[in-house]
């Protein structure tokens, strides 16, 4: 599915200033899952959590949104590198989220609403993290469809070897 010109511009202008950060591009050294950078991994997510809005005519602030999204792993280590420190490894599913949104706070000027969209976006792994808002729970949904898109596809690659 795609935007019309319309979304896909206003998407842009919106994404621009968080995607252009020195901090932001950093993501494109760490893997996410499979082939797939944490860069790669927060575009998708942004973009299907925009999409998501339109598609069911949901009503959001789609600056949180999208700022929410890009943002929702913005926690700045490899956690597939990170062996040496084993407990970081084991605990990055339950620890990164409040990581990430400690980290857009120091590198950016977002709101409560948007560090709401972070914090909350590992629900219900996090189980106290529930996603309050409209713009909460379109990205964790996204993030559960993108992940799950990502991680289907590592299981082809490896299938497709043997
Ligand atoms: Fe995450
Ligand atoms: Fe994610």
């Amino acid at each position: 599915m795609k935007l019309t010109e319309k979304h896909s511009r206003r998407y842009n202008d919106l994404a621009h200033k968080i995607i252009k950060h020195h901090k932001v591009q950093e993501m494109k050294q760490y893997v996410q899952h499979g082939n797939v950078t944490v860069y790669d991994h927060v575009n998708a997510v942004a973009h299907t959590a925009f999409m998501l809005a339109h598609v069911l005519s949901i009503n959001v602030n789609e600056k949180v949104l999208i700022e929410g999204a890009l943002l929702h792993d913005f926690f700045g280590y490899d956690w597939h590198k990170d062996k040496v420190k084993r407990r970081l490894f084991d605990m990055h599913g339950f620890t990164h989220a409040r990581r990430a949104r400690q980290r857009a706070v120091n590198h950016f000027n977002i709101d409560r609403h948007t560090q709401h969209v972070i914090e909350s976006h590992m629900w219900p792994l996090t189980l106290r993290s529930l996603p309050r808002t409209k713009e909460a729970i379109l990205v964790c949904v996204a993030d559960k469809i993108v992940s799950t898109k990502e991680t289907l596809r590592i299981g082809k690659h490896k299938r497709r070897r043997h």
